[in-house]
């Protein structure tokens, strides 16, 4: 019987520490049970049985009234948003230990940008949502020609673009710099972002992926001022100098239209005569300098495009440029 008793005592006291509504553990059955059974009892043991089930029940009240008193005090515990989580619960064993890193594109971009800001242009970030007009009309791309065709380009259900290059950005930036110009100024500028082509992916084509764009337009800007800055660059980005080579390239906003090449170097385990292509590039297309405003028999300007992978690429031995957006871990550790 007494062994019933401490049984009913550790159940119900559990209850309570668990309950929200603690009192109503005093109204349990078992209790009421226990009572019902004093009449049945010996008169002799009796008293003893009553003593005791009204000790448990006193037992039962303070526990309850204590337990009370401690949900009302969690819950004007203010909980601290601002806080780490350990001070308002125990930490999720899932959460990572690790933190995040920069990508290094974007480390690489860093460097890219204060090379050329360096050298005087300066950055404008590219679009990643456009028109037909910026993307390829502003840039003496015909209506319906076969060059919009080579630009694998995505296009939303209104008709926008999201660029295929940051040549996007050209007009914009000569819009802008017009007035400089008629001051006796120049035009220096480089846009950078992301661009999207619509293209199967493999090692070396993304549908995403970035480029940085250069302009320069003054009064007598020549094609030997831009060998030298590209050579300039990059021979800062990869810390050595370096063998350049051009060769004709079509694109409709320049003319004459170049491909910019550097031999691979033997650091980076290169062979002489192995000559890897950069960039596209070339003197502003007349055309486009008159649809941005600018007297093309005043001013003259040069222009270059390329990807930021590529160079990376090089700078590290990477191999599959799908690595880029992967999202893996262990590639993006390797450049913490
Ligand atoms: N926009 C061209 C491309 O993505 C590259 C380029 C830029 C060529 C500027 C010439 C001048 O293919």
């Amino acid at each position: 019987m007494s062994d019933s008793v401490d049984q009913i005592e550790k159940k119900l006291l559990q209850a309570i520490e668990k309950s929200v509504s603690p009192r109503e553990v005093l109204r349990a059955k078992e209790l009421k049970q226990l009572y019902s059974q004093l009449p049945s009892l010996p008169p002799a043991e009796r008293s003893a049985f009553g003593q005791k089930i009204n000790a448990l029940k006193k037992k039962l009240e303070v526990a309850a009234a204590s337990r009370e008193e401690d949900l009302m005090s969690s819950e004007r515990t203010p909980i601290d948003v601002t806080a780490p989580f350990d001070k308002n619960s125990p930490p999720p064993s899932l959460l990572p230990a690790e933190q995040g890193t920069i990508h290094p594109l974007n480390t690489e971009l860093a460097r890219i940008i204060d090379i050329f800001t360096r050298m005087g242009f300066n950055a404008v970030q590219s679009r990643q949502l456009d028109d037909d007009y910026h993307m390829f009309t502003s840039l003496n791309f015909p209506e319906n020609h076969p060059a919009r065709d080579g630009y694998d380009t995505f296009r939303t259900s209104e008709g926008y673009v999201p660029p295929a290059h940051t040549s996007t950005m050209q007009n914009r930036i000569l819009k802008a710099g017009r007035k400089d110009l008629e001051k006796g100024g120049q035009i220096a500028a480089i846009s950078y972002g992301r661009v999207f082509r619509n293209e199967d992916v493999d090692a070396t084509h993304e549908h995403t992926f970035y480029q940085v764009e250069g302009i320069f337009v003054s009064s007598d800007a020549n094609l030997s001022q831009m060998l030298g800055t590209l050579q300039s660059f990059f021979e800062t980005y990869y810390g050595q100098k370096l063998k350049i080579k051009t060769q004709p390239a079509y694109f409709p906003f320049v003319e004459p239209g170049l491909e910019f090449a550097i031999e691979k170097p033997a650091a980076l385990g290169g062979k002489p005569g192995e000559w890897l292509e950069m960039l596209g590039c070339g003197m502003i297309h007349p055309n486009v300098l008159k649809e941005a405003g600018i007297d093309a028999t005043k001013y003259r300007g040069f222009a270059w495009g390329g990807g930021v992978e590529r160079l990376v690429m090089l700078k590290y031995g990477i191999e599959d440029l799908r690595h880029f957006e992967s999202g893996k871990l262990a590639f993006l550790r390797k450049f913490v």
